[in-house]
């Protein structure tokens, strides 16, 4: 879609989060709510995407340097002056302008789509995305005229009594014709009480003209708008139970979908079951037949083979566990590669990390390792090597295929084995 430009309006302070950082850093299902708008916007198709900042736009511009161009709005008066800003920098290049709030996280490509598409179908001056909602305070309302065409939005703070019975709500995602949204922004004045410029204004002076305006609607789960911290738990909650019940019509049991967080993100394998409590990271990857949980944490590249049993209070980050490997209690794995039908006991640790950089545990096919384990990394235990019940095996002293070591710290005892 080389002639669709999209802009993301995002310089708000977030007054409502009571945050010291901007709103569209806040996480939903351990990504930003930023990032998340997107890829939904590239997976629709859209290449040219424009973000307006202000509020700390210097950390926004830190982390999404490479995937959008920024426009700074100096003075927050408004979204109105804040699309006015991103107007300014367009080229004649794109005939439609697509916009969408920093807050809106949910909104899906395929409705990114259909607003662009209608746009160009009804050559419209502006499409407007609509809801109608059970609860539809704090959102700007759609007041339509006896034809029900749409007259114009009505922000919550200047509703008439009949006004806050409606229920079709502005989710804030537009799509305009390029020249004319060019044209009529400028003529958004300023709203006395709340001393901003409101871009939902424009519908009316549109209407005015004598342009086209018309709406698409989303389902009523893509609206939300993320406000408050309240809003954020929602909108985090929704994410995980549609993930929850997507691996559930995959053929994954969850005991209790109410209680899992994994992020959309991660993928898992039929007839695997997740118990309660688990908490399931970034990309991960689950095969067929596993055993997670309860309170499991798997965090960003982890990666499970068949029919692994990962349980209680285990975290494992950056690992591979190969097939019928077990680490069932209070473990934590990280940066490990472990081969198939390995024994993990208990209480195992790897030390990963040394306070400056990060190394690797190799455990081979068939090991041991007996309960309150401690690997100090880098380190080998080979296949079928059996490390001792609260043994420490130090670094780089690797253990041989079919050696056993114990003690702290670990020795190879595997001759004395074999004589008592
Ligand atoms: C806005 C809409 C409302 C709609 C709702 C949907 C307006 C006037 N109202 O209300 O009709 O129902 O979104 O969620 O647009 N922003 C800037 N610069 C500013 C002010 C805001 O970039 O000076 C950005 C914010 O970062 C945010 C977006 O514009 O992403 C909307 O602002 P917000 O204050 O959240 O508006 P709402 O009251 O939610
Ligand atoms: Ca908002």
């Amino acid at each position: 879609m080389k002639d669709v430009t999209a802009v993301i309006l995002a310089a708000g302070m977030g007054t409502r989060m009571k945050t010291d950082i901007p709103k569209v850093l806040h996480m939903v299902a351990s990504r930003t709510l930023l990032e998340r708008i997107t890829s939904s916007l590239k997976s629709a198709g859209i290449e040219d995407i424009f973000a307006v900042i202000g509020y700390k736009a210097e950390m926004i511009e830190s982390l999404f340097r490479e995937q959008m161009r920024f426009i700074r709005q100096p003075e927050l008066l408004g979204s109105g002056d804040a699309l006015a800003h991103a107007v300014d920098f367009m080229t004649d290049r794109e005939n439609a302008v697509l916009v969408t709030c920093g807050d809106t996280p949910l909104i899906t490509k395929a409705t990114y789509r259909k607003i662009i598409k209608a746009q160009a179908e009804e050559d419209a001056s502006c499409v407007l995305l609509t809801s109608v909602v059970d609860d539809p305070s704090s959102y700007g309302r759609i007041v339509r005229g006896e034809a029900g065409e749409i007259a114009r939005i009505t922000e919550e703070k200047d509703l008439s009594a009949e006004e806050k019975k409606i229920k079709e709500i502005n989710v804030g995602t537009y799509c305009f014709k390029k020249g004319e949204l060019a044209r009529y922004i400028r003529e958004i004045e300023m709203n006395e009480k709340k001393k901003e410029f409101y871009l939902t204004d424009i519908v009316d002076i549109l209407k005015k003209n004598g342009k086209k305006v018309i709406s698409v609607s989303c389902d009523s789960s893509e609206h939300i708008g993320v406000n408050s911290r309240e809003d954020l738990a929602r909108v985090n909650t929704m994410v995980y139970r549609k993930k929850a019940k997507e691996l559930m019509e995959a053929g994954v049991t969850i005991v209790d979908p109410d209680s899992v967080y994994i992020d959309d993100s991660a993928s898992v394998g039929k007839d695997s079951i997740i118990f309660p409590g688990t908490v399931i990271e970034g990309e991960v990857k689950i095969g067929k037949g596993c055993r997670i949980g309860p309170f499991a944490r798997l965090r960003p590249g982890t990666r499970l083979k068949n029919n692994v049993e990962v349980g209680n209070f285990v975290e494992i980050c950056r690992s591979e566990l190969g097939n019928n490997t077990r680490v069932k209690h209070h473990s934590y794995l990280g940066d490990t590669v472990a081969g198939r039908d390995v024994n993990i006991g208990a209480g195992t640790m790897t030390a990963n990390y040394d306070g400056k950089n990060k190394y690797r545990t190799l455990i081979g096919d068939g090991a041991f390792l007996g309960v309150g384990s401690v690997l100090i990394a880098p380190v080998v235990i080979g296949p079928k090597a059996v490390v001792g019940a609260g043994s420490v095996v130090t670094k780089n002293r690797d253990v041989g295929k079919g050696r056993t070591v114990a003690g702290v710290p670990a020795v190879d005892i595997t001759e004395k084995r074999k004589t008592t």
